[in-house]
């Protein structure tokens, strides 16, 4: 945990030496609330659409589980986005355009498949934002991919599937992914109210 921590602010300051501890946030909350709340939403999220895509596979098998997934995903994430955060996922190939990264997040992706690339793991990225009216956290958390997740996202699909997928998701990138690559990452924001 420590570990992981310190690998955080390490990659923080890749991407933001000058702006990381250098403003006031919501007095409510400090760099390191923020980030123990990011990790808590992100592992509830997960857990969340986990078992509840479990359940409807079980039920009505993958193409069901694409249906109820395409129908929670978005209720989950605004069910976390309140009280001044944002929390949602995103990849560098999205399945949902909605889920499509901003610069910050497409750069921190590209350093998490890189880690992995590179035979290590990928990290979490953390960042403060400054603007005019503007002073917000940011974190993402990777999402790896696993074997269960190729029956939606691999290079395989049965015609069922790939069929399921064209008429909910016609623009659809989020294929071809093999187990232990990134799939995506959380990603949240904390802005003072
Ligand atoms: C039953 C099919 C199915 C399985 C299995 C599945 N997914 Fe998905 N996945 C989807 C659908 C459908 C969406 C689009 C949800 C939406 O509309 O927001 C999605 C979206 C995502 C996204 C959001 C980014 C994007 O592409 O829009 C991530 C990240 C993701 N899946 C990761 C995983 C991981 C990791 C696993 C395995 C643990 C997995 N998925 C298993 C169907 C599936």
């Amino acid at each position: 945990m420590t570990n992981k921590v310190a690998t955080l602010w390490v990659l923080a300051a890749v991407f933001s030496a000058s702006t990381i501890g250098s403003i006031a946030l919501a007095e409510t909350l400090s760099e390191a609330e923020f980030i123990d709340e990011a990790k808590v939403k992100s592992m509830a999220l997960g857990a969340e659409l986990k078992q509840a895509l479990q359940a409807a596979i079980k039920q009505g098998g993958l193409t069901e589980g694409i249906r109820v997934c395409k129908e929670l995903a978005p209720q989950l994430a605004a069910k976390y986005s309140v009280n001044g955060w944002q929390v949602g996922r995103t990849s560098l190939k999205v399945r949902n355009p909605n889920n499509a990264p901003d610069g910050w997040e497409t750069e921190a992706l590209i350093a998490m498949e890189n880690a992995l690339a590179n035979g290590g793991a990928p990290m979490q990225a953390a960042q403060a934002h400054t603007g005019a009216d503007l002073a917000e956290w940011r974190y993402m958390q990777p999402i790896v991919t696993q074997a269960v997740c190729l029956n939606c996202h691999g290079a395989q699909l049965t015609p069922d599937v790939s069929q399921t997928l064209q008429v909910h998701y016609p623009e659809d990138q989020a294929t071809g992914f093999e187990d232990g690559q990134l799939r995506g990452a959380f990603t949240l924001r904390y802005q003072r109210e």
